[in-house]
């Protein structure tokens, strides 16, 4: 049995007050949680929620981070600067990177890689567009994602992944895939990964669904046999919604 994994990405939200009402309400909230949980603050609020996570079943996790270790690079943060701030995981290849910011597979595996190289953990996101989905491409989309993305990850190292399915489409649209649909690129990916790493790795690896999940629909998602969590963007920004999903049973 896989554990479940439900992230909040917080995106470019909140102040360091605002985070931290939200982050001091989800440790009181989610004590008893059964599931792991992280959430992901933006760059300026991570030392701010930092503090009040420390010692609960909340993980810290960065959104974002530079490809290269330091140095001349205006406006990067870098994994160095995370693991100061306690950073426990960070999130890379999300598609707003992808397509808004033109990060490319290359890019994406050289920060996969130095995450882990440092020790993190790291979710990398995969998933296709709307008009990938429609020529057909769902598949081949995230699989070259992920072949990519993991490009000289070694199998050791591996263990420290968590991979997200977020389909472009369903992304702040309020249209998630179905549950079924979603189901079937898991499982597509979890091929990809026995062929990667092997049967075992592929039955162990957590891979996430986001895009749209909500209180009303996170149960049915993850009822689902190849999702094994929920990375979750707007309804992450209040406890109300968060917890209901971060607690299905
Ligand atoms: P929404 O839940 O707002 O669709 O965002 C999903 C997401 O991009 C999480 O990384």
């Amino acid at each position: 049995m896989r554990n479940y994994y439900i992230a909040g990405n917080w995106k470019m939200h909140k102040t360091r007050a605002e985070a931290a009402a939200l982050a001091q309400a989800l440790v009181a909230q989610l004590k008893d949680g059964k599931h792991k949980y992280l959430v992901a603050p933006s760059f300026t609020a991570l030392e701010t929620v930092a503090a009040i996570v420390k010692g609960s079943n909340i993980l810290l996790g960065a959104q974002n981070m530079a490809a290269e270790e330091q140095g001349a690079h205006t406006g990067e943060v870098s994994v160095l600067q995370l693991k100061d701030l306690g950073v426990h995981t960070v999130i890379l290849g999300h598609s707003e990177r992808r397509h808004t910011y033109k990060e490319d597979d290359g890019l994406i595996n050289k920060k996969v890689q130095l995450a882990l190289q440092h020790g993190l953990e790291v979710i990398l996101c995969v998933g296709e567009l709307l008009s990938e989905r429609e020529a057909g491409k769902a598949e081949a989309v995230c699989e070259t994602q992920t072949v990519q993305g993991l490009a000289g990850v070694a199998a050791a190292d591996f263990s420290r992944v968590t991979i997200a399915y977020e389909p472009v489409w369903a992304i702040g649209t309020g249209r998630t895939a179905t549950p079924e649909d979603a189901d079937a690129i898991h499982a597509y990916i979890r091929q990809v990964i026995a062929r990667l790493y092997g049967a075992d790795a592929a039955q162990q690896i957590l891979i996430q669904y986001g895009g749209s999940v909500k209180p009303d629909n996170a149960a049915q998602l993850m009822a689902k046999e190849n999702i094994d969590g929920a990375l979750v963007g707007g309804a992450a920004l209040k406890a109300d919604t968060f917890v209901p999903i971060a607690t299905f049973q």
